[in-house]
């Protein structure tokens, strides 16, 4: 964070052009006038320098910053007047206590043109069973994804064939096929392609049982420039970027006393693995600690040609879900764990 602050200032400088640079050479503490033309002039001082080119820069391109809040961790630098002005809330200093870091929070009808801006569950007062959207507008026109990481969010378990019928999270705005998720969203996170010159994002919570009225939800909504290297590839609904990590299905579950399909009808996604220099391939392995139903799909795993799960490339696991449970309800949908394995 330091190191970008101080090139920000540098580039304030060079755009701000002489005047700026006429102020240079003052110590702090320094008497605070100087000669110009002959005249005597007050002089901002170095302390005042900074704070006035943070104010120009917090406007020109936001940075982010590690808040105080174990909840809403990633924050935006501003002024502390900014951070007011955006509805934020301070958190913790940054900038070298030049600015406040900024936590950005929206609940239902909000909408935000920030980066990182937290979705969360309206006040109980002001609750009703009804959609809750948050309109998300692009930061800039070099926007191409935004990447949803859902810190909470239980809806409603699907009916007997997986579908969403009661809860459902949703978003549009984007390019389509995003696949519409109920149940335990928790720890999940989704990346969703936008046409950098295309409208706002809804991105939606809808609710039809009673009891999900007082759930509580913290979804991230982070944007992603078009060049940027978090970029997923093309076709990835998740992307992993570790060496090795666990991977689950959207409201995976592996509790034997569960006999509901925990598995989610209609899905059609892919989840890609980043890989590691020097690293050739992937093993998958059923997360044990998920217990014995850690993967109960429909197919047996078996019947998967072994050629096809050895070291395909980009490394990626497709889920494809249809929405007929008949005869099948216990599927609970799968968790697995990979590893990725250095060229030999
Ligand atoms: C977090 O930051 C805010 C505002 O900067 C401050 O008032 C609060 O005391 C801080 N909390 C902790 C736990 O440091
Ligand atoms: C938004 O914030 C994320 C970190 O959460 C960062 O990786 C990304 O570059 C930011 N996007 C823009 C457009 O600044
Ligand atoms: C669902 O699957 C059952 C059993 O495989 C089959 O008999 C039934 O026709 C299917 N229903 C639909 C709507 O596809």
């Amino acid at each position: 964070m330091g190191a970008s602050w101080w090139w920000a200032v540098v580039w304030v400088v060079v755009v701000g052009g002489a005047a700026a640079m006429s102020v240079i050479e003052k110590e702090e503490g320094q008497e605070l006038r100087e000669k110009r033309d002959g005249e005597d002039v007050e002089v901002e001082s170095e302390s005042d320098r900074q704070k006035r080119l943070f104010l120009i820069f917090a406007q020109v391109q936001p940075l982010q910053c590690t808040t105080n809040s174990t909840v809403y961790k990633t924050g935006t630098c501003f002024t502390s007047k900014n951070c007011k002005s955006q509805g934020g809330l301070a958190s913790g200093s940054c900038a070298s206590g030049l600015g406040v870091c900024c936590i950005i929070s929206r609940t239902c009808n909000g909408d935000t043109s920030l980066n990182n801006t937290y979705f969360t569950e309206p006040d109980l007062t002001s609750n009703t069973l009804d959609g809750c959207t948050l309109t998300v507008n692009r930061v800039n026109d070099n926007i191409c994804q935004i990447r949803l990481d859902f810190h909470l969010l239980d809806l409603s378990q699907p009916d007997s064939n997986g579908r969403c019928v009661y809860d459902v999270f949703s978003v549009s705005g984007g390019m389509p096929h995003l696949p519409k998720v109920c149940g335990t969203v928790t720890g999940q996170h989704m990346y969703y392609d936008l046409d950098p010159q295309g409208g706002a994002v809804k991105i939606t919570v809808d609710r039809s049982v009673v009891a999900s009225l007082t759930t509580a939800w913290n979804i991230q909504v982070a944007q992603i420039a078009c060049d940027s290297e978090y970029r997923a590839p093309v076709g990835c609904l998740q992307y992993y970027t570790e060496h090795s990590n666990i991977i689950s299905s959207f409201n995976f579950d592996g509790a034997a006393t569960d006999t509901d399909t925990r598995q989610l009808a209609d899905m059609d996604y892919g989840v890609c693995i980043r890989r590691a220099d020097n690293y050739c391939s992937v093993a998958w392995v059923a997360y044990a600690l998920a217990g014995q139903y850690s993967f109960s799909m429909t197919e047996n795993a078996a019947v998967v040609d072994s050629s096809l799960i050895a070291s395909a490339r980009p490394f990626a696991l497709y889920v494809k879900t249809d929405s007929n449970e008949t005869m099948d309800k216990g599927n609970r949908g799968f968790s697995l764990t990979y590893r990725q394995l250095p060229c030999f």
